[in-house]
């Protein structure tokens, strides 16, 4: 298991910054379309906390064999997810409705603002040298 976490900028480029960051971490530890989906989820709990939270933002990752969780913070006290009405004119009220579509699960805590998600990894994926596939091509 391994455990991350950092500082983000309340900042517009809140959400660069946790795509990056979490590249960082990630890139050489999981399988690309799981670090995809975990850089656009990340994405929109990151842009959430600059405009809708308070206080400090942080991230923090813990990935596991099967399963990679991301926790995205800030010190407001929390809200209450409603879940709107299909508006198909409206611009906004997407960012939830995505991590929903896409985690396989997801929820606020409300001490202070946590909204977390969880993704399944396809299959259990030891540390492997970035070199084994070529290794074994080249036997
Ligand atoms: N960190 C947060 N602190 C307080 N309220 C939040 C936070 N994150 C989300 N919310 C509330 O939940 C609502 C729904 O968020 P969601 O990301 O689904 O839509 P949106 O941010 O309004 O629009 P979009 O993400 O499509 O641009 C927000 O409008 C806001 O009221
Ligand atoms: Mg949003």
């Amino acid at each position: 298991m391994s455990q991350y976490a950092v500082e983000l900028p309340r900042s517009p480029e809140v959400a660069a910054a946790a795509r990056s960051r979490l590249e960082d971490w990630l890139a050489a530890e999981v399988e690309p379309p799981l670090l995809g989906t975990a850089r656009l989820v990340v994405s929109e709990l990151a842009t959430n906390a600059f405009l809708y939270g308070r206080g400090t933002i942080e991230m923090r990752a813990v990935l596991e064999e099967d399963r990679l969780v991301v926790d995205v913070s800030d010190e407001g006290e929390g809200f209450e997810h409603e879940p709107r009405e299909r508006d198909l004119e409206g611009l906004s009220g997407r960012g939830l409705a995505i991590v929903d579509a896409v985690a396989s699960r997801w929820g606020i805590r409300n001490e202070t603002t946590h909204v977390w998600f969880e993704l399944e990894r396809a299959r259990p994926v030891g540390r492997q040298p970035a070199a084994a596939g070529a290794a074994g091509a080249a036997r």
